[in-house]
């Protein structure tokens, strides 16, 4: 299934618009000194590349990619997306924005909507505060339908991975799984079955993640254990384990693209269809009532040489090649690197053109256009959809759970600001999603 997905990808970056002229970067190729940072999904450029996702082992070199900033215990509630900002726009402040969004967020009647309208590959929120063990809370009720997939899902820098996956064509089954450094292992895979539709029904989500555990639960049952001592693997000399700070991702998207490998296509339950009753004014939905993080302590023996950031110190990527400093986390533009965490700064631009570059800046948009202080021709109307959607109002409906503004004659992309070419753009990020959703597999 991972050859696919990388095929997958590659074939993407074909299709992407000329501009879109990444380098490709993993399994050992590393990212060049000028896009030092390898994206999740394999892609090297600056800026937005560089932060969550960044994977320092196929980057230029380890410290290519930004600090990641240190947990936070908090509660999250939805009565509007405050604090949500663009993944055009973040630039590594965990102290201004708690979730980084691709796609199109919707507040709704104090939930969040993640949304997925004909044409985009839907929306995925990350959190901007990595998790070093703890335990996440969901509630949320899934999207539905053929192709439509619902994750709740930790995810690491070193593509360690915790999951709960909706299949929209299974309404009550939740699949649970896990991965350590992306290796492919069709035997991690355990579903929980007998759920109250899942579409239909809010549930609690947990995962449960310690040093020595993880812990899957619903509704306060667990569902599935998993203990760390039987996860050795002789060959790789390491635990098959998750043991790499981590970012919870809330996503929706399309397993069944027909640009898709046909595994994923078939896992997802076949092609989406854009005239589905589940579709509520123009676009699938799942439904975030509301998240909660609870940090652990970092294992014992970890170096803590500060407060604020996780770095790693070896490409082994296991839990004693993480140290914790004060290492800064945010860049002074879209230019910067860990190389570089000033450059393309304003006090630098002034002084010539150096502060421009066609070095891709967010992973999934064409790599054009950007300068000083991160400012993108390109991506500002999208970042501006968590603002307009927030007053869209409610008037409720007993089929789907309500309805939005003056009803379905609008398109997701025209409610928010008609500008679907972009948002089109920056959902090739969530398509790249899908297919390492697919890894998943
Ligand atoms: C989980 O359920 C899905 C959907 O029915 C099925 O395709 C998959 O094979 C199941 N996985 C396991 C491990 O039983
Ligand atoms: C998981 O590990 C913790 C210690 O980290 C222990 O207290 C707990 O009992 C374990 N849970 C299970 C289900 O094994
Ligand atoms: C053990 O690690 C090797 C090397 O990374 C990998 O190829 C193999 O799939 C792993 N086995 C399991 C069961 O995870
Ligand atoms: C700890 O951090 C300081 C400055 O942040 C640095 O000078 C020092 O080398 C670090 N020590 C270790 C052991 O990493
Ligand atoms: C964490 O690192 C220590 C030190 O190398 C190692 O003994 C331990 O097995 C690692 N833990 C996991 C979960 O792999
Ligand atoms: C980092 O970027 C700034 C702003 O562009 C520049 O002035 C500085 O020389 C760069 N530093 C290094 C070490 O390249
Ligand atoms: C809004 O949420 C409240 C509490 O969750 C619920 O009782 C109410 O039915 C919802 N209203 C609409 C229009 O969805």
């Amino acid at each position: 299934m991972a050859g696919r997905v990388w095929q997958s990808i590659v074939l993407l970056a074909a299709l992407a618009p000329a501009a879109f002229a990444a380098t490709t970067c993993g399994d050992g190729s590393q990212c060049p000194e000028s896009t030092p940072c390898c994206s999740q999904y394999g892609e090297c450029g600056v800026g937005a590349y560089c932060l969550g996702g960044c994977d320092p082992v196929n980057s230029f070199s380890l410290d290519a990619c930004v600090p990641a900033p240190v947990c936070e215990s908090k509660s999250f509630t939805f009565d509007n997306l405050d604090g949500m900002v663009s993944n055009t726009k973040y630039l590594g402040d965990a102290s201004t924005a708690d979730w980084v969004y691709s796609g199109t967020p919707l507040s709704h009647n104090g939930s969040v909507l993640l949304t997925m309208a004909e044409g985009t590959v839907g929306t995925l929120l990350a959190s901007t505060h990595y998790i070093w063990y703890g335990k996440v809370t969901g509630k949320f009720s899934t999207s539905a339908g053929a192709g439509v997939v619902t994750a709740f899902i930790l995810l690491g820098d070193s593509k360690d991975e915790i999951d709960f996956e909706f299949v929209g064509v299974e309404l009550s089954i939740a699949q649970t799984n896990f991965y350590s450094q992306g290796v492919t292992d069709y035997n991690n895979g355990e579903n929980a079955t007998g759920l109250s539709d899942v579409h239909a029904n809010m549930h609690t989500y947990e995962l449960d993640w310690t040093y020595d555990n993880i812990t899957w639960s619903i509704d306060g049952n667990v569902v599935r254990t998993l203990n760390r001592e039987d996860t050795w693997n002789a060959t790789a000399n390491r635990y098959s384990y998750p043991q790499t700070p981590s970012r919870l991702q809330l996503s929706l998207w399309p397993g069944g693209l027909s640009t898709n490998g046909q595994g994923t296509i078939d896992w997802a339950g076949g092609l989406v269809t854009w005239d589905s009753p589940y579709m509520t004014n123009g676009y699938y939905y799942a439904m975030f009532d509301e998240v909660d993080i609870q940090c652990y302590d970092p294992p014992s023996g970890t170096q803590e040489n500060g407060t604020k950031s996780y770095i790693y110190t070896d490409k082994a990527m296991t839990n004693n090649t993480v140290e914790i400093t004060n290492d800064n986390t945010v860049l002074k533009s879209f230019l910067g690197s860990g190389l570089n965490m000033s450059a393309g700064s304003a006090s630098a631009s002034a002084s010539g053109s150096a502060a421009t570059s066609d070095a891709p800046t967010v992973p999934g948009l064409t790599g054009s256009g950007s300068g000083a202080d991160g400012q993108r021709g390109s991506g500002d109307s999208s970042s501006s959809s968590a603002d307009s959607s927030s007053t869209a109002t409610a008037t409720g409906s007993a089929s789907t759970g309500f309805v939005q503004g003056d009803g379905g004659s609008k398109s997701g992309a025209d409610q928010f600001g008609g500008n679907s070419e972009s948002l089109l753009r920056g959902s090739l990020f969530a398509v790249v999603v899908a297919m390492v959703g697919l890894c998943v597999l």
